[in-house]
């Protein structure tokens, strides 16, 4: 089947996400995690915001819990020696990502939403999303290994696998072959609607995901498109199977998501990106004014129609208690 409505009602912790109309309740907090022990190292430019080791991780997971989030998104970093032309370390089932989806699983069970990032620019050697040939991006080489990742993370344990490659013809692909090796309640975040954005700059460096030479502009959208390319894509990834239908960066595209939560029947997530966290948490202002200009930012998502945001303010925002 392409189509399985009833995942996203599949556990309470997922129709909370999706259906709860409160900010608290979509707030969806971004991990980076690195292989060893005793790692944590916060990012350049997004304090607060760490790579960590599984051992921390957990930590980290369990105040979160504690302060209230209820969906995480996990991003796997892979050191330099690992990566290779064909992102391998991505889809394997034994590396720290894999065993940091199936511990959070075993401790969470259903009460946390476990989203993981597909893509295979953290595990290639030159830092692209696809497998590279004759200096380009094969598309549907790349399909056929972003399947093989997102298997895997289903195996591991993911409520959610999150395509964020934007090959063409990834959703129908992911959904085919899940449903192949039985996986009818894992679901699929499709970012759709990504564009080549310069306000990727600090997670490049925290996933170390950069592009060793060129860009990202032959696959993610051009910042001057239209309305009409992000309601195409939109509706693409929703008759491939997606689940839930993302929009990236956030801020500068308020407009995107209003217009495609309104042309969409599947849920709408924004992803506030680290350039727009750095931006906020880097102006030189005080907690009491950052707290203000969080639950502003954070309103003008739920007001353009955002029923997630994925947004490292979310720990934060509910730590010190500015979201209820
Ligand atoms: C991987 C990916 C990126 C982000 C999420 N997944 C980087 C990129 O596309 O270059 C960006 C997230 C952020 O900036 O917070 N493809």
């Amino acid at each position: 089947m392409i189509h399985r409505p009833r995942i996203n009602r599949w556990t309470e912790s997922r129709r909370n996400l999706i259906h709860d109309p409160s900010i608290k309740s979509s707030l969806v907090q971004p991990y980076f995690v690195v292989d060893g022990v005793n790692i944590r190292e916060e990012i350049q430019g997004m304090p607060k915001i760490y790579r960590e080791s599984l051992d921390n991780l957990l930590d980290t997971v369990k105040s979160d819990y504690e302060a209230g989030i209820r969906a995480i998104m996990l991003f796997g970093v892979v050191s330099e020696d690992l990566k290779d032309d064909y992102a391998n370390q991505a889809m394997n089932e034994l590396s720290h990502l894999h065993k940091a989806v199936f511990e959070l699983k075993k401790i969470y069970n259903d009460d946390l939403v476990i989203m993981t990032d597909v893509c295979l620019c953290t595990a290639t050697a030159h830092g692209h999303c696809g497998i590279v040939a004759n200096g380009e991006i094969e598309n549907d080489e790349s399909v056929e290994i972003l399947a093989k990742i997102a298997l895997s993370h289903a195996k591991a344990g993911a409520d959610y696998v999150c395509a964020s490659d934007m090959m063409d013809g990834r959703i129908i692909s992911i959904r085919k072959t899940l449903e192949a090796s039985g996986f009818s309640s894992t679901g699929i975040l499709a970012y759709s609607v990504k564009y080549a954005s310069s306000f990727y700059g600090p997670f490049r460096n925290a996933a170390s995901s950069s592009p060793k030479t060129g860009d990202r502009k032959s696959h993610q959208m051009d910042i001057r498109s239209g309305y009409k390319e992000a309601i195409f894509e939109s509706k693409l990834d929703q008759e491939e199977g997606a689940d839930i239908i993302m929009i990236k960066p956030g801020l500068p595209y308020l407009d995107v998501v209003k217009t495609v939560s309104d042309e969409v029947e599947k849920p709408v997530a924004v992803y506030n990106v680290s350039g727009e966290y750095a931006m906020v948490m880097n102006s030189a202002i005080d907690l009491s004014q950052r707290k203000s200009m969080v639950i502003e930012i954070l309103n003008s998502f739920k007001r353009s129609g955002a029923d997630i945001i994925v947004t490292y303010h979310a720990r934060e925002a509910l730590a010190q208690g500015w979201i209820k």
